[in-house]
């Protein structure tokens, strides 16, 4: 089993395992990321078999300062400047690869863009320490609901991975906002923790959200972020057997009809909500119910992230993976 480090004692011990070109659990302010050396094949190649990821699927590559990050990538004048005002923080910028850059093509699926994040506390220091960047995805097995806690990272890849660092719950609790520059244009591949109006004040233009040609952010599989139960998002009322994740005031008849009930945001507010979302969809799983009904949410602000992952978690699944059957 993993060994579970505070984030105080941990620098020295991650230092040594990333090093090694072994893999490690850190704590970053969005959602806690499972990291290994994005220089190195055998570290990344150890993030796929430890999540049961897809090959196909390019991960993000973390670093430490501006620097780093322009051995890394060719930067354009937009990326510059969203990259000035967000990091470090929850956006992500997919960048042409820079010539010559040393980044394993594990990272980047063979790709000739990747998708670079700088991200705050923990993460960047040891990044800083390390002198290299981390590949990074989300700590969870491929498909399931991201962790947000180290406990949540233990129960899902415990038996595989040798350390978690352990900061806490993540802050933010949703996953980068990921965002491309291209030509005039300016494209939204993936809500997340930074919301789309506040990109579009700095960028002084709006985010395009129908998908472009060709590859883009291939991990935005329709199933994912999949708990065993069944999710019914939008629901205004309760069926019999089900839990109820809900947001704002909850109606006394949907409280007593589910089998139990968390919420979001008592008082509707979008953050909190966000940060709850994925432990809260994991603690109703745990309870057994069938089916999670889930209440509607506003679609604007952190509300386009939160959606956007819910409809995932309700997608038909390929593959029975638990209690819900595969329609
Ligand atoms: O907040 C986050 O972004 C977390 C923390 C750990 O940093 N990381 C995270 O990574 O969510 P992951 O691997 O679960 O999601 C990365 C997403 C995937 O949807 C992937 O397809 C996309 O980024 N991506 C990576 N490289 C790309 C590229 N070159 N072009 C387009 N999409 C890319
Ligand atoms: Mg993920």
């Amino acid at each position: 089993m993993a060994q579970i480090l505070k984030i105080d004692d941990a620098l020295a011990g991650a230092l040594a395992l990333l090093k090694a070109g072994e893999i490690v659990a850190i704590p970053t302010e969005t959602v806690y990321g499972l990291a290994g050396d994005a220089t190195n094949g055998e570290a990344v190649a150890r993030i796929f078999e430890a999540k049961g990821r897809p090959r196909f699927n390019p991960l993000i590559a973390h670093v430490a300062g501006m620097a780093m990050a322009r051995r890394i990538a060719v930067f354009d004048p937009l990326s510059t400047k969203l990259a000035e005002a967000f990091w470090p923080g929850p956006l992500t910028l997919v960048l042409p690869l820079a010539p010559g850059a040393d980044i394993h093509p594990l990272v980047t699926a063979g790709l000739d863009t990747i998708a670079l994040r700088m991200p705050q506390g923990f993460g960047a220091t040891l990044i800083g320490r390390l002198g290299r960047p981390l590949a990074a995805p989300s700590a969870n097995s491929s498909g399931r609901i991201t962790a947000t806690t180290a406990e949540a990272v233990a129960a899902d890849l415990g038996d595989r991975i040798p350390l978690i660092v352990d900061g806490g719950p993540t802050p933010v609790g949703l996953e980068s906002t990921i965002v491309k520059v291209d030509g005039q244009s300016l494209r939204l591949l993936r809500p997340g923790g930074i919301a789309a109006e506040v990109i579009e004040a700095v960028a002084r233009r709006s985010l395009l959200r129908e998908p472009g040609a060709g590859v883009e952010a291939p991990g935005m599989l329709a199933s994912h972020y999949a708990p065993a139960a069944a999710v019914r998002v939008g629901a205004t009322d309760i069926r019999p057997g089900e839990a109820f994740l809900a947001f704002g005031a909850v109606p006394p008849e949907m409280a007593d009809a589910a089998v139990a009930v968390l919420n979001l945001s008592p008082s509707g507010d979008l953050r909190e909500a966000a940060s709850n979302l994925f432990s809260h969809l994991k603690a109703l799983d745990q309870r057994g119910a069938a089916t999670i009904a889930v209440a509607p949410i506003p679609a604007r602000g952190l509300g386009e992230a939160i959606n956007d992952r819910l409809n995932r978690a309700a997608a038909p699944r390929e593959v029975t993976t638990g209690r819900h059957q595969a329609s």
